[in-house]
Formats: structure tokens, sequence, C-alpha cells
């Protein structure tokens, strides 16, 4: 029987993942002072071991002020490489592969982890429990919502230093030997607020009406980046392909179609890989949410890029909680009806199938079910290659040599 392209190895640069699932960047605040803990060790290394192509980092600030929340990971000093370098070690001696989000969080940043939280989502970190509302970067000088702290709008010299520090933090990356990096510039963080006009509204050559100003921090910041890793080594973008707000008494905002823009110079400017999200940038934001919702602007994005003749990958995200909707996402040339038989699922030849991605990133699921990887390959008749332990000699004659 055929192997279902989800579980057929792509390549980017010199990196092959041996099948199309990524476990998507996921905040746990849990790191101390932006240093990985024990915690990452264990809840990244067990992802690891369950079948995933690449493991993503959560979220890593390039500066103390770009956390989410004081809890967050982060890169922007040399002690943070240690503990990061010990669980990419211990998922490269498993033979599996990690890369590394780097973030700024702009305007929503310094805001209480989930379990500080008792008014509400995003509360504000004020000094007395380590957070910096007095310090927060944004592209203009507009807040979150009504009652959080106004962002300072960044001078020229202060953008500068962020790209400065994003390919810092990707040199130090390097250092602890990840296998790839991911810049964030989705979910109304700093990247994202430069990029939408109805949080950039700056009048120099960052910002304003024009595209081309609203998108520079970012390219400029995949240029950094990318002269600071190895040719070989694939750079991954996850955007935001839509803030939501065309509802909103009709002002431009970012929208599919830039995002489509967009992805065509981040093709020529050498990233390999975009991660299609969406939201995040605004509290009035309205998704319309169907199960697809995400994965069919990435398949908009993507069909683009084909007619252009790029070949940037492109990276589903965003509700993937069956195989079968893992499975129709990227599969090429093959039906999208299923048929299950005894269980299992058979995938058959021929056309008719809309491929919409080339990889899927899955968060909640595997929550949910950390055996998603395993169990989706089981229902389609083929085999992962597991963790280098499980193919070892058994333990007691290891001891016994
Ligand atoms: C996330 N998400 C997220 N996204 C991101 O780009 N960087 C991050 O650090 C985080 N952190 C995070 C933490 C937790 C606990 C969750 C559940 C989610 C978003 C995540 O990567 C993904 O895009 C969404 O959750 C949608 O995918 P699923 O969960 O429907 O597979």
């Amino acid at each position: 029987a055929e192997v279902p392209t989800l579980f057929t190895p792509i390549k980017l640069r010199d990196m092959t993942l041996q099948n199309r699932f990524i476990v998507s960047p996921m905040c746990t605040y849990s790191a101390d002072d932006g240093h990985l803990t024990d915690w990452h060790l264990v809840h990244l290394g067990a992802f690891a071991l369950r079948g995933a192509a690449l493991t993503i980092v959560e979220a890593t600030a390039v500066t103390p002020n770009g956390r989410i929340s004081p809890e967050d990971s982060g890169l922007w000093q040399d002690s943070q490489i240690a503990p990061l370098k010990r669980i990419v070690d211990f998922v490269h001696s498993q033979g599996q592969k990690i890369g590394i989000q780097l973030a700024h969080a702009g305007r929503k940043a310094s805001t209480l982890g989930p379990w500080h939280v008792t008014k509400g989502r995003h509360e504000v970190a004020g000094p007395d429990v380590g957070g910096w509302p007095d310090n927060l970067w944004a592209p203009s000088a507009i807040a979150w919502d009504e009652g959080y702290p106004t962002p300072h709008a960044m001078t020229v010299a202060q953008i500068q230093g962020l790209v400065q520090s994003f390919a810092d933090a990707a040199r130090r990356a390097l250092q602890a030997g990840v296998d790839t990096i991911e810049i964030h510039a989705a979910h109304g963080y700093l990247l994202t607020e430069f990029l939408s006009p109805l949080t950039n509204q700056r009048t120099d050559a960052y910002g304003g009406s024009s595209f081309e100003n609203r998108t520079r921090v970012l390219l400029d910041v995949v240029g950094a980046v990318r002269a600071a890793i190895p040719q070989g080594m694939p750079l991954l973008v996850r955007i935001s392909a839509s803030e939501w707000m065309a509802h909103d008494g009709g002002r431009p905002s970012w929208d599919l179609a830039e995002s489509k823009r967009l992805a065509l110079l981040l093709a020529d400017a050498g990233v390999d890989l975009l991660d299609v999200s969406s939201g995040g940038n605004n509290p009035r934001q309205r998704i319309e949410v169907h199960p697809y919702y995400q994965a069919d602007m990435a398949g908009e994005i993507r069909e683009l890029l084909r007619r252009e003749s790029k070949d940037m990958k492109i990276g589903a995200v965003g509700m993937i909680s069956t195989a079968e909707m893992a499975r129709s996402i990227v599969q090429e040339g093959g039906k999208l009806a299923s048929c299950e038989q005894d269980g299992k699922i058979e995938v058959e030849s021929g056309d008719g199938t809309k491929t919409r991605a080339d990889l899927v990133l899955v968060a909640r699921q595997f929550l949910r079910e950390p055996e998603f990887v395993l169990k989706t390959a089981a229902l389609l008749g083929v085999q992962v290659s597991g963790p280098v332990q499980y193919h070892r000699a058994p333990i007691t004659k290891r001891r016994l040599r």
C-alpha cells in the first residue's frame, strides 16, 4: 500500500524530517529567570519520544521585556544556553529533532501566567511579581485594551537593537545545538504589531499605511537570523494570516491578501517553512471558526507559492485533532474521502485532494493524547522511527555487560 504523505519524509535544507508532524510551540510559564528547567526537559523530552518529526520549544524571549510572563523562556543571556542544551542533547540522544521559537511579546508582554490569573485572561503582571508594565515595546503607543499599560513606541535605535537581539538569541540557540529556529511573527506579539496597520501607526520607514514599511522589521529580523545560522539550517516563520478585524469599520487591517504578499517576500528572504496561524492582535477580533479555518488559509498561501514557483514549505496549525484531518491536510494525490475498515484508514491513490500544507503543527491534541502520532501511524498502517532507547538491548543485558 502507498505510504500516506503524512508519513513520508520531507527535507528542509539539510534537515530531513521523518514525517509531517511538528509539536507546535507551547508556553508553559515554568522558566526561572528565562532559564529552562527540569519541567521543560520532561515536557519536551516526552514529546520527542512519541514520533513527531520535530518538537519546537515554546516562545523564547530575545530580550527580558519580550516575555509574555515573568516565567517565560528566554535566550537573552549566555547563562540560558546550558539548560536549553541539556534538553537538545537529550532529544538528539534519542535520534530526534528539536527547534526553538524566538519571540518578543511587544505590548502583550508582562502578563501573569495562567495559574496566577484571578480576573481574566492577560492580567497585567506588576513589578511586585517581577513584571515590567512600564517598559513595554510596540510600534506605536497603543494599549492592548482599556485598563492595559500603554507601550512605548520603539525608537529606531531600539528597533535595530531588537533585530540584533533576534540574531544574538539565534546564535545562542545554535550553541545549544538546535536543529532549526522559528521566528514568532504571529498572535499579536511584537512582530505582528508591526505588520498590522491597526497597531502600527508610525510615520517613519517602519510603519504606516505602506506594506513595505510594516513588513520591514520582520524582513530585517529574518535577514539577521538567516545570516547568523548555517546555510544548511532551515528557518521557520509563524504568522497570523489574518487578524480577523475586517468587520471593524472597514479600517485596513492585516488580512490574507497581505499575508500572501508577505509569503512571497519571505520565500525570497530564505525562509523555508511558513507556519500559518491567525489572530491574537486585537481583543475585538471576530474569528470565523471551523475545523479547517486556518488550514484553508495555509492552502491558499501554498497555492500562490506553487503558482509563483517558490519552494517555501507551508505548515498548517489549529484544531488538528484527528488522524484523518492531519492526513487530509498534507495528502498529495490521494482522495480526500477516507474509508475506515477494521479500524484502519485506507488511503487510495488518485487525485481530488486539495493539499493545504506540507506539514502539520499540533498543540492541544498532543496534550490530550501524547500518542497522537503513533496512533495515527497505526490507523494508517505505517511505522514511525521511535526513540533510540527502544531499539537498544534490554536494560538488564546492558547492565550485565
Ligand atoms: C500555545 N500556542 C503558542 N503558539 C506559539 O506560537 N508560541 C507559543 O509559545 C504558544 N504557546 C501555547 C501554549 C499552550 C498551552 C497552547 C495550548 C497553545 C498556540 C499553539 O502553538 C497552536 O498554534 C494553537 O494551540 C492551535 O493549535 P491546536 O492547539 O489546535 O493544535
